[in-house]
């Protein structure tokens, strides 16, 4: 399906819910969506996906969270929302962006390489220092962040 895809106002509200749903700890969410850009996918003027842009270091951007509202998950909205993210970073002058995501997201994995990314890196017990609960995915235990890196 097609979805309208846009950066989201500072007056506007921000979609907690889906940004929960790709990182479960509020504390980290509102801390980042402060430095980053976000941007929400719409259909029929219901926001059903999201991701964030957040700058890192020079010439480089981070896909932090993106996720898709789960009813309308599988129906190619996830990649829409990444490409759209690769192309913004591109248009904004950043020559690398970069996404992690939990040994867990086997969907992920495909999705972030579909969409031109390559593994870089795994950061060891990233999961287990930064958030308080144990979370399972796919029924793993979340313990490190596989990075995904790609030159634009
Ligand atoms: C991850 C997420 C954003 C994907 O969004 P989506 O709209 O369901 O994904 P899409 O329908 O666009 O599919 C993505 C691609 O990955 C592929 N894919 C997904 N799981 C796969 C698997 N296990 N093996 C092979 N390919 C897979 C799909 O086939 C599709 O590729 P295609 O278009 O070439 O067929 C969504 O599932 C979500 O919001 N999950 C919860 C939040 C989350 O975990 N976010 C990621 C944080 S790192």
């Amino acid at each position: 399906m097609t979805v309208q895809i846009r950066l989201l106002d500072h007056h506007e509200p921000v979609p907690m819910e889906l940004l929960l749903l790709a990182d479960p700890s509020e504390r980290l969410v509102t801390n980042y969506i402060d430095r980053g850009r976000c941007y929400i996918a719409e259909t029929l003027g219901a926001v059903i996906g999201v991701y964030v842009l957040l700058p890192t270091r020079p010439d480089t951007v981070e896909l932090v969270n993106v996720a898709v509202d789960e009813s309308y998950q599988g129906k190619g909205v996830g990649k829409q929302l990444v490409q759209h993210a690769v192309q913004e970073a591109r248009n904004q002058g950043y020559a690398t962006i970069e996404v992690g995501t939990g040994n867990s997201g086997l969907g992920q994995f495909a999705l972030y390489q579909k969409c031109g990314f390559r593994m870089v890196s795994i950061d060891r017990d990233f999961f287990l220092r930064h958030y308080e609960e144990p979370i399972y995915e796919n029924g793993l235990q979340v313990m490190d962040m596989v990075r995904f890196s790609q030159d634009l």
